[in-house]
């Protein structure tokens, strides 16, 4: 493939997203370590340009191994308790100088408008002010906490009219309390409270990685809270990081107080964030609060995504050849499985009352994702429905996919048995296995 037609495929991909995103708000934590590497100036130009695109951004960012150095250079040992830090007199104003240290350096890079990088001509404009109040964190199993703290309120409505404005959002990991103190919070606290106050769109994490990965060391791209919930479990007693169980455990509780998606980005990824939120499968994790891959019934809007997804196949002769007007007059018999808008599996239920029989017809799924038992997942769908519907018999007609049926429980039978509608239309030229299972066994 050219250059030009990969340029042209991979913008037409990210057409649909570029909508789907505009207006929206997205909470976005970098951590400190993030801040101290190579990428971090391609990840703010990245960012800058999720802003150019109608974005609604808020930035939280930490500063941890920022404070670590400053205090070494002052000859203070730094203190953890399970992960957080105990903020005392003297390391505030290390807490404070890489607070102002790191802000001005985002900032600065926003402001850059480079004739040939991505962000020419650009004019970023920021903000950040008193958004965010603390509390102290107190005395937790006889650990005093001092000057470390926890978030007590967020400015929604002053961060959302700043949003309004176009501008980003820069939040610091400091919290002012009424009497004028200032307390030393989790950057993760800060962007999940800030996320559940402006009930964000996105809560976008740029720390967990490996620790996200399921079987044979791969990534899990998908999780409900539920499925979080027992990695979380898992996470605590594999003794992993405490940074990141946190970063999983708050970003659980956002999703479950309504912010509607939260990713994990791979940190060390160049150009991580675009490709999560531009591309349809991502690179990182999601964490939904309903599964992510939902079979549904098809409704008139999704002729267009079955009939591509069957176009190729009826090409092939593995499917009946059925056109968009046929696919738009039965539409209520098809099922869908949709992701990111895109049609990613399909299945017609066609009903014989009389014979109490059901017929599974066009089951496809797209090539980009076979193998991955959403087949199974779709067939298990199709299953419930004819049994709810009353069908005591499923039927399959298929040329090539017989194994796959006998696999989940059908058997070969007779085209004379077929419902006579059926027997009508049977093409003897394509010469298809006619299959059954009986749901009679289904029912206890
Ligand atoms: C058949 C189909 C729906 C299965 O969907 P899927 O999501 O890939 O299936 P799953 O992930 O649940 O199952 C994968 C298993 O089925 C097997 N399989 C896939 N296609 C098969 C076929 N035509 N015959 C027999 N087995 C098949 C795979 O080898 C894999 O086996 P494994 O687990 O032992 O490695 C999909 O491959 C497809 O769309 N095929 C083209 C259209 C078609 O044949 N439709 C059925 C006509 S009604």
């Amino acid at each position: 493939m050219t250059n030009e037609s990969t340029f042209v495929e991979l913008f037409r991909g990210a057409a649909p997203y570029i909508r789907d995103h505009y207006g929206k708000t997205f909470v976005l934590q970098i951590g400190g370590d993030v801040i101290a590497s190579d990428n971090f100036p391609h990840l703010i130009h990245d960012l800058a340009l999720l802003n150019s695109l109608g974005i609604k951004l808020v930035i939280v960012f930490g500063v941890r191994p920022q404070i670590d150095a400053l205090l070494k250079e002052r000859s203070i040992t730094p203190e953890y308790f399970e992960a957080l830090r105990v903020t005392d007199e003297a390391s505030i104003s290390s807490v404070i100088q890489a607070v102002g240290e790191v802000k001005i350096q985002i900032e600065a890079l926003l402001s850059m408008g480079l004739p040939n990088s991505s962000m020419a001509q650009s004019d970023i404009k920021v903000t950040s002010g008193n958004y965010v109040t603390g509390r102290p964190y107190g005395v937790v199993n006889g650990v005093d906490f001092k000057l470390t703290g926890r978030v007590r309120s967020v400015e929604k409505d002053t961060i959302s009219k700043r949003l309004d404005t176009g501008e980003i959002v820069l939040i610091t990991p400091l919290g002012y309390s009424s009497t004028g103190e200032i307390f030393n919070l989790s950057s993760i606290d800060v962007a999940s409270q800030v996320a559940i106050h402006l009930n964000a769109d996105k809560l976008i994490m740029l720390s967990l990685a490996e620790e996200l990965e399921g079987e044979n060391e791969e990534i899990t791209r998908q999780l409900t809270c539920e499925q979080a919930k027992e990695k979380l479990g898992t996470a605590y007693s594999n003794n992993i990081d405490d940074t990141h169980v946190t970063a999983l455990a708050l970003g659980i509780k956002a999703c479950e107080a309504g912010v509607k998606r939260v990713h994990f980005i791979d940190k060390n990824i160049e150009g991580g964030v675009l490709q999560e939120l531009f591309t349809r499968d991502g690179i990182g994790t999601l964490l939904s609060s309903a599964p992510f891959d939902m079979a549904r019934q098809a409704t008139v809007s999704d002729v267009g995504g079955i009939y591509e997804l069957l176009l190729p196949l009826q090409e092939q002769g593995i499917l009946i050849k059925r056109s968009r007007e046929k696919i738009e007059a039965d539409i209520n018999d098809y099922k869908v499985l949709v992701r990111d808008d895109t049609v990613i599996a399909c299945a017609a239920l066609h009903n014989y009352p009389d014979e109490k029989l059901m017929e599974i017809a066009s089951m496809a799924v797209h090539s980009d994702y076979q193998n991955q038992s959403i087949g199974d997942m779709l067939f298990n769908y199709l299953e419930l429905l004819a049994s709810e519907n009353g069908a005591k018999t499923l039927l399959v007609l298929t040329t090539q996919t017989a194994h796959w049926f006998v696999e989940k429980g059908f058997t070969e039978t007779d085209i004379e048995s077929l419902p006579v509608e059926k027997k009508k239309i049977y093409d003897y030229q394509r010469n298809s296995k006619a299959l059954i299972k009986s749901l009679t066994n289904n029912e206890n």
